[in-house]
């Protein structure tokens, strides 16, 4: 295992620390002191060496229609390491220590194979997620916001992840897996460890310890599948695993990315979105004398802070691009989080604004064939979510300052402390 953390995670780590040192924004970002505070002055200053910029690590873009371009067009392929035409000695290192675990960052996950194998993976999924299906989460959504929302009724003091913003998408994606109810706080700590794998040059203490819940993960897909294959439920994985023809390995994978894809991203949408609208109490009483902008309230959150904050994709072939020769073989950095910043898009990019009539136009689900399954889950589950937490807590306040949880590719919050002083009358014991 450490061989494959030299390979894949140390030695791109002491690279790019020397870049870092040496400032490139890039690298900084990626493994800086800045990675996961403010990205934005960084992403700036790419912005600033033009539309794309070469930078000493790969190719580097914040600029919408370059991203969207990227997401969409076909010569370009995932970022994995059999598309990037690495020496022979690093491939075989990669190939010979693979430990065949459902690492959401690597292929068989969908997210990490290109088409035409892509579609065996995503269509299973992509037909189990229906519009109806994800509607009869909604019941469920408000019943798990409310159980919630009593519970902080007791609580003068929360943490607004640890006990909303996280237990509430951790409980859905249990249910759309099916997964039974003692193992759902283990799926917690699980997604905290094996998050930090979506980065590059992690520690060999964060890469081990991501590993081992990979490997946790595993053993209890496998046995949970076996269990659903002989006795599916009504949940989406057990329509999954009836409609495709995926082998044991490749439905973990799909499982644990559906596990990570449906958590680590919502609770920060959620959270980034509680602190958002907490220091902008201007927009929340907008939503207060109209919640009808609350779905657009959502969509501005997702822009002004993706919680997936970039990608990467490899060239397929020799192309030109905005001026620039790539050759075949380059991986380019595409800065969501950037692009949804663009100026020449956004007017005023950096103004949240729940009223923006362009919000929507973000990049936060990605585009293209690797498009965001799971978007209108997670729309759905923040708009409820959110409305129900400012409706119940007329008062809600941050009790400190929030603490951002530092990784570079998710963007959110460990803990944000609050206080709930004073309820709405709705609830409020008369
Ligand atoms: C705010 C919440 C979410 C955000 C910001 C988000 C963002 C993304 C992004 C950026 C990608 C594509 C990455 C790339 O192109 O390289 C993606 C893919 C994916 N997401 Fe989400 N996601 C969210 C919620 C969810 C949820 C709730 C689910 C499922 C329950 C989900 C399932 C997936 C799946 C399966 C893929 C892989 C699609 C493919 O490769 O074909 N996501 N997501």
């Amino acid at each position: 295992m450490r061989v494959r953390w030299a390979t894949l995670q140390g030695a791109p780590r002491a690279f790019l620390a020397v870049q870092a040192r040496r400032g490139e924004p890039l690298a900084r970002l990626l493994v800086g002191p800045e990675r996961g505070g403010d990205p934005y002055p960084l992403i700036r200053q790419i912005r600033a060496r033009g539309r794309l910029a070469r930078t000493s690590i790969a190719w580097a873009t914040a600029d919408h229609e370059i991203c969207r371009t990227a997401l969409r067009d076909n010569r370009f392929k995932v970022a994995n390491p059999a598309n990037m035409n690495l020496p022979k000695p690093i491939n075989w290192l990669i190939r010979h220590t693979d430990p065949q675990l459902p690492n959401p960052a690597e292929p068989p996950s969908m997210l990490q194979v290109d088409p035409p194998d892509h579609a065996r993976y995503r269509r299973p999924v992509a037909h189990a997620f229906t519009p109806r299906a994800v509607d009869k989460l909604r019941t469920r959504i408000i019943e798990v916001a409310d159980q919630l929302l009593d519970r902080l009724e007791a609580a003068p003091h929360p943490d607004l992840i640890a006990d909303f913003a996280a237990p509430l998408p951790a409980e859905i994606i249990a249910e759309v897996l099916g997964v039974p109810e003692e193992v759902r706080s283990q799926m917690l700590e699980r997604g905290e460890a094996g998050a930090p794998l979506l980065d590059i040059g992690v520690s060999w203490k964060t890469f081990r310890r991501g590993m081992q819940a990979l490997q946790e993960g595993d053993r209890e897909f496998g046995d949970h599948i076996e269990r659903l294959r002989v006795e599916p439920g009504d949940d989406i994985f057990s329509h999954i695993i009836r409609e495709g023809d995926l082998s044991r390995r490749e439905l973990a994978a799909t499982a644990m990315l559906l596990a990570g894809a449906g958590f680590e991203t919502t609770v920060n949408l959620i959270g980034n979105a509680i602190v958002l609208l907490l220091q902008h109490q201007d927009q929340l009483a907008m939503l207060r004398e109209d919640p009808d902008l609350w779905p657009g309230a959502v969509e501005e959150v997702l822009r002004l802070e993706a919680p997936v904050q970039m990608t990467s994709r490899t060239t397929a072939c020799d192309l030109e691009l905005a001026g620039h020769h790539l050759a075949a073989h380059q991986t380019i950095a595409l800065l969501l989080g950037g692009a949804n910043r663009d100026p020449q898009v956004f007017a005023e990019p950096d103004r949240f604004d729940i009223a923006r009539v362009n919000a929507k136009d973000h990049l936060s689900f990605s585009g293209g064939v690797h498009a965001c399954l799971g978007a209108s889950l997670a729309r759905m589950e923040a708009a409820i979510a959110l409305r129900a937490l400012f409706e119940r807590f007329t008062d809600l306040q941050l009790d400190g300052t929030p603490t951002p949880h530092g990784l570079a590719t998710l963007r959110g919050f460990r803990h944000i402390p609050a206080t709930t002083a004073s309820r709405s009358a709705r609830r409020t014991p008369t």
